[in-house]
């Protein structure tokens, strides 16, 4: 990936995390009292709690690495329910929340910055369990995300991310009005094209659809075993299409043994 969208990427979670917007408010201490006492959940997408199927009975012993996942949010509950939790992340301002919860709620996360497409400081088969918030959209390419993870992983292992419906790059979401709902641009969406650098400039950061292909079919062929998904909405946003339909889809896979 070029380092220019690396570089806007940082600057732009370290200034989502500057102004706790919505992936960077970190939770209260009754949120980690309670995941203490086991009464915990966590998003991967905006609304709906992951199932606590998908997810170990006991979290204890369970080696877990929450990619692309600081902000103060799932990894300070994970590791409040049992798990040895390490956080990786681009953005020292994001992992900057986790160490502030971890601090405050005496919890012991491992804090690794870095990009998510490039996990070489960890072995093979290390982590039990990978969780991934909605965030492969800032990558360009998806696929050598899902090998990293797939190398990490002991097998028996499980992998759950959330991502964005790629339909959802065919619409203009912030023209106001009716016309929001035309078809607008070309899939799969790369902000990084010529015909879209302004827009991306002035949003601060690039996105990338991806196509189901490659965030579906990508796992499979990193050789992951696809077992479980579900859809989500963010009425919060107040997109008109939210109003149509889901936009958001979290999957469940696990590492063959
Ligand atoms: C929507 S936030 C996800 C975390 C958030 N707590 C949540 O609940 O969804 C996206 C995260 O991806 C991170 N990120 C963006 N590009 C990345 C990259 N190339 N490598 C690692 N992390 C990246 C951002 O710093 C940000 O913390």
């Amino acid at each position: 990936m070029g380092s220019d969208t690396l570089e806007r990427s940082a600057a732009y979670w370290n200034k989502q995390a500057a102004d706790e917007e919505r992936w960077s408010a970190p939770v209260d201490a009754d949120t980690i009292a309670r995941a203490r006492a086991g009464d915990w959940s966590i998003v991967l997408t905006p609304e709906k709690a992951v199932p606590r199927a998908w997810f170990p009975s006991d979290l204890k012993h369970v080696q877990l690495l929450a990619l692309a996942g600081s902000g103060g949010q799932q990894a300070p509950v994970l590791a409040a329910a049992g798990a040895p939790v390490t956080v990786f992340d681009l953005s020292e301002g994001q992992l900057g929340k986790d160490r502030l919860v971890a601090e405050r709620e005496g919890l012991d996360l491992r804090l690794e910055q870095g990009d998510m497409a490039d996990l070489s400081r960890f072995a093979d088969a290390s982590f039990d369990l990978v969780v991934n918030p909605c965030s492969v959209c800032f990558v360009a390419d998806v696929e050598p995300v899902w090998r990293e993870v797939a190398r990490v992983l002991r097998p028996g292992g499980r992998f759950m991310t959330g991502f964005i419906n790629p339909l959802f790059f065919l619409f203009d979401h912030d023209t106001p009005g009716a016309d929001r709902l035309q078809a607008r641009f070309a899939l799969p969406y790369d902000s990084t094209s010529p015909e879209l650098r302004e827009r991306a400039q002035a949003l601060g950061v690039d996105e990338f659809s991806h196509s189901i292909d490659a965030l579906m079919g990508g796992q499979m062929r990193a050789g992951l075993r696809l077992i479980d998904l579900y859809e989500d909405n963010w009425p919060g946003a107040d997109l008109a299409i939210d109003a149509l339909t889901p936009l958001y889809i979290a999957t469940l896979a696990e590492k063959p043994l």
